[in-house]
């Protein structure tokens, strides 16, 4: 039988990276730069919650100044888009998080629209979604740049690759997708009208998944060797953290795997941090 996976090492590769953002932050201090960060929150759910803490704590952890708006489910859309308005404006912030999903009255596009390109640390505005199609980065997007960077802490090369995601988010399927194909990976982009799911995935030398249904990626599903990047934060069963990826029969199969939680998700918030350093430039 095939060896186990070598396992992907996320909390490790984002310690790393944010070691140097920290000394970045150092230096730009001293240069009268203090990179600033707003977070808004609107409402009580406890993923979002949860989330937004650690944003803040990898704020403090690398030194950004970070300043968090937590509104009332009852926010109105205007009241929401003022306050985007004001953080445009604001001198010390130089990026803004609205933590998504946003309450149902709300509409999440309308204020993605409002932010100020420049701010946009989630890169979720038209202006950046097209520099991302272009290869032209103000700000990469922050899950598929996670992904981007532990490929490259594990020496794994897209280029000539079949890479296969399954998910066509905007968040995290679309640009994932074009980030792999800039790193000249052969890109295939599946999702819940596509047929014949499982042979399109044995295909697959580099299989990302992101579609949020716990353990939904099987082992019949991966191609020996592939490596398996999963995107997914689920409860399973008995309502513990999972990812989309069957961890277990699968990484007998794969040749390396991230973990969830520990593998993307640490990633996602210091990519974060990284384009909240860069905006501040
Ligand atoms: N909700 C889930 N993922 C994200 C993210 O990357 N950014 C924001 N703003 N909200 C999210």
């Amino acid at each position: 039988m095939a060896n186990t996976a070598i396992i992907i090492d996320g909390k490790a590769v984002s310690a790393k990276i944010r070691e140097e953002l920290k000394k970045e932050t150092e230096q730009l201090n001293k240069k009268g730069i203090k990179p600033g960060l707003a977070v808004v929150i609107v409402g009580n759910d406890p993923a979002s919650r949860t989330y937004v803490n650690n944003k803040k704590k990898g704020c403090a952890e690398v030194g950004i100044y970070s300043e968090e708006y937590a509104l009332s489910e009852e926010t109105t859309q205007e009241e929401l888009l003022e306050l985007v308005d004001k953080l445009n404006k604001k001198e010390d912030i130089n990026g803004i998080l609205v933590q998504l999903p946003l309450p149902k009255h709300i509409d999440d596009k309308a204020v993605i629209a409002k932010i100020s390109p420049k701010k946009d640390v989630d890169a979720f505005h038209v202006e950046n979604v097209g520099r991302i199609m272009l290869g032209e980065y103000k700000f990469l997007p922050c899950t598929p740049a996670g992904v981007m960077e532990l490929l490259k802490a594990y020496d794994i090369d897209p280029a000539g690759k079949e890479c296969v995601i399954i998910g066509r988010s905007n968040i995290v399927g679309k640009p994932m997708a074009m980030l792999l194909l800039h790193a000249n990976g052969t890109v295939t982009v599946c999702h819940s009208k596509t047929k014949n799911l499982k042979e399109v995935t044995n295909r697959a030398d580099i299989l990302v998944s992101a579609i949020g249904k716990a353990k939904f990626v099987s082992a019949d599903m991966v191609k020996e060797g592939a490596v398996v990047i999963d995107v997914g934060i689920n409860r399973d069963e008995n309502g513990k953290l999972c990812g989309d990826v069957d961890f277990e029969t699968v990484k007998e199969k794969a040749s390396y795997i991230t973990p969830v939680p520990g593998g993307v998700g640490p990633m996602t918030i210091t990519m974060l941090l990284k384009n909240t350093i860069e905006a501040s430039k």
